[in-house]
């Protein structure tokens, strides 16, 4: 199956809410807050997707300045889609977007935390969050 990856290709608010339902990521974003989806897709520094011929199978989302850290918010692929090496290829196409100095830094959902070390990525140990106040 060939897949094509597009680097800030605009895609729709929905196109991005039904991708992460069909990941099972929507049921960890606020894919109910259209305003919050849309700024999330709008305002990202870097949106890898990729494309089974015209059907958007996986994104991968980030915040970034290029240089120093780059937040990876969300990586998904479609359920049909997932084990054939598409989020692999989408961490993949982000670092090639990223300078040599660049860090990869994200939050685990609970699905997916075997699934970084087994792509090279290292738990962090001295990691901390300061959540927001759900306004
Ligand atoms: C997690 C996710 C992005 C992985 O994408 P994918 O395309 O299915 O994974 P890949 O095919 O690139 O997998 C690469 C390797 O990791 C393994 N792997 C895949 N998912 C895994 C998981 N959940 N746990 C452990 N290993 C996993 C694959 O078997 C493969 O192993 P191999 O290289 O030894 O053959 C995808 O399954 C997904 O969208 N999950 C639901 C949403 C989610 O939890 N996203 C993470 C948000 S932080």
């Amino acid at each position: 199956m060939t897949i094509t990856y597009k680097i800030n290709h605009p895609i729709t608010t929905d196109q991005f809410i039904d991708l992460l339902n069909a990941s099972t990521l929507g049921q960890r974003r606020p894919t109910e807050n259209r305003n919050c989806m849309t700024g999330m897709l709008r305002q990202a520094d870097l949106t890898i997707t990729a494309w089974h011929e015209e059907q958007l199978v996986g994104i991968a989302r980030a915040v970034t300045d290029f240089h120093y850290c780059c937040y990876l918010s969300d990586l998904a692929v479609e359920e049909r889609h997932q084990r054939q090496g598409i989020g692999k290829q989408l961490v993949t196409e982000i670092q090639k977007q990223l300078q040599p100095t660049c860090n990869l830094i994200l939050l685990s959902a609970p699905a997916a935390v075997d699934y970084y070390p087994h792509i090279g990525f290292k738990k962090h140990p001295q990691a901390w969050l300061l959540t927001n106040k759900g306004k």
